[in-house]
């Protein structure tokens, strides 16, 4: 059996606003509506969880301007408030929202997750990212944003300090006695005076802990640092192969991260390591193969789209380079996302920048999943055979179409072959993470 997750791309956002299946995207995209469809058809499909991407900025460094960003809807709400209302509509499903560990004090971040981990009965976890681009560190008061490695340096810190407000109240400091009156018991509850190189925080949490105490952690780094962060860290890592994919490069990253979680004294099963796909299905394997090409065609021909991405990840602007000449080398200038930045850069040597973005378009996920619900649910158990690995991170455009063939189209054929589970055993989302 594996787990499934559905990753919603830009977090509480706009989707297709302007797109055919999208519905009241437009009029209802600051609502919770589709996100609270979206949540509850998850949980009839027997996912894991939702996740919620965030950013904190308005993208300006493509042309040095915010207007690409702007006039494609590139905007957010704010994820966390939207946490309860989804944990509200459901009862089983896990659901993760992003936090920057470079912007939110290890204090309110513990502090909400344990408010969050209550109001949701022990359903919640953060996407802990370490942010990009330089106008991100701005909106927080800083010239510039830290460098790359130094990010991850400050989030393992970061981790450390939240886990220990998070332990400033022992599991049995919460007694509620009518008889005596004592609501906690103080000799259970301590400071953490936590001090480390970058954070200070003094503790305890003057908030009860929720169900899971530790609320999940999960985490998307695919740099040397980034990885050695989720390792240590997460209890789900969720990777994105879409620049480099392939099961043979699946399983090198798994086999990569799995060693790097031995190394720092865990065992494999404490982290499960999510592969983003894209399923496109059809009733014939077909007509998915022709929606697959008409896709990969109208992300090749939306040149201007996939340059706005690749400077929002690289936080060059990728405008200023000549498309029908090679990538110039810009090793060492890129300080954001810097492992999807450095495969794409390999595979653009020896093509023009236009080829490798024709190329880079003809991969949706980090792995073909093309056909009927019921080939891509044999593809997907045989892939998840061969590599190992825990699950499946659904990347598509959350219309209800797209929920609706994912988790009664996909999900059943899944559930049929015993590849996910059919019903949750456990109360919290941690619980059933890694109950296998
Ligand atoms: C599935 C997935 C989800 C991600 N979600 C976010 C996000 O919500 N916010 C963000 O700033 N970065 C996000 N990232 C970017 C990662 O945090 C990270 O910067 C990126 O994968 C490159 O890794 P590196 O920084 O270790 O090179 C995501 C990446 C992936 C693959």
């Amino acid at each position: 059996m594996f787990h499934m997750g559905w990753f919603l791309g830009t977090g509480f956002g706009v989707y297709g606003w302007n797109q055919r299946w999208t519905g009241n995207a437009a009029k209802d995209m600051a609502r919770p509506d589709l996100f609270i469809d979206v949540a509850t058809s998850l949980e009839r499909a027997g996912f894991d969880y939702m996740m919620l991407e965030d950013s904190c900025v308005i993208p300006d460094v493509f042309r040095g301007s915010m207007e690409f960003a702007l006039k494609s809807g590139g905007i957010r709400q704010d994820p966390m408030p939207l946490v309860p209302i989804l944990a509200d509509a459901t009862k089983h499903l896990g659901i993760i929202a992003t936090a920057s560990t470079s912007f939110y004090p290890p204090y309110l971040a513990a502090r909400l997750m344990q408010t969050l981990d209550n109001l949701s009965d022990g359903r919640v976890g953060m996407n802990l990212v370490t942010s990009s681009p330089h106008a991100a560190a701005q909106n927080y008061g800083y010239e510039q944003h830290f460098p790359h490695d130094q990010r991850y340096e400050m989030a393992d810190e970061w981790v450390a300090c939240v886990r220990a407000l998070w332990d400033t109240w022992e599991p049995d400091a919460v007694v509620m006695d009518q008889e005596t009156g004592v609501f906690a018991d103080y000799t259970k509850v301590h400071p953490a005076n936590f001090e480390g190189k970058y954070y200070k925080s003094r503790g305890p949490l003057n908030t009860m802990p929720g169900p899971q105490r530790h609320p999940v952690i999960c985490q998307a780094g695919g740099s040397n640092a980034g990885k050695d962060f989720g390792a240590k860290n997460a209890d789900t890592i969720i990777a994105s192969l879409a620049e480099d994919p392939g099961i043979e490069n699946m399983k090198d990253y798994r086999d990569d991260v799995v060693a790097r979680m031995i190394g720092f004294g865990r065992k494999p099963s404490e982290a499960k390591i999510m592969f983003l796909g894209h399923p496109i299905m059809a009733d014939t394997d077909r007509e998915a193969k022709e929606i697959a090409a008409g896709m990969a065609a109208a992300t090749a021909r939306n040149i201007e789209g996939q340059l706005a991405g690749m400077s929002y990840y690289s936080g060059l602007d990728f405008s200023t380079f000549d498309l029908d000449a090679p990538l110039p080398d810009v090793t060492g200038e890129v300080n954001g996302h810097l492992s999807l930045y450095q495969d794409f850069a390999k595979n653009a040597a020896g093509k023009t920048l236009r080829e490798a973005l024709v190329q880079r378009a003809q991969t949706l996920s980090s792995v073909d999943l093309i056909g009927t619900p019921e080939s891509v649910a044999v593809q997907m158990g045989e892939i998840m055979d061969y590599v190992g690995g825990d699950g499946f991170l659904i990347r598509a455009l959350p219309t209800r179409k797209n929920v609706t063939e994912m988790c009664d189209g996909l999900a059943p054929q899944l559930r049929k072959r015993g590849l996910i589970r059919s019903e949750y055993e456990f109360d919290t989302f941690k619980e059933n993470l890694l109950a296998y």
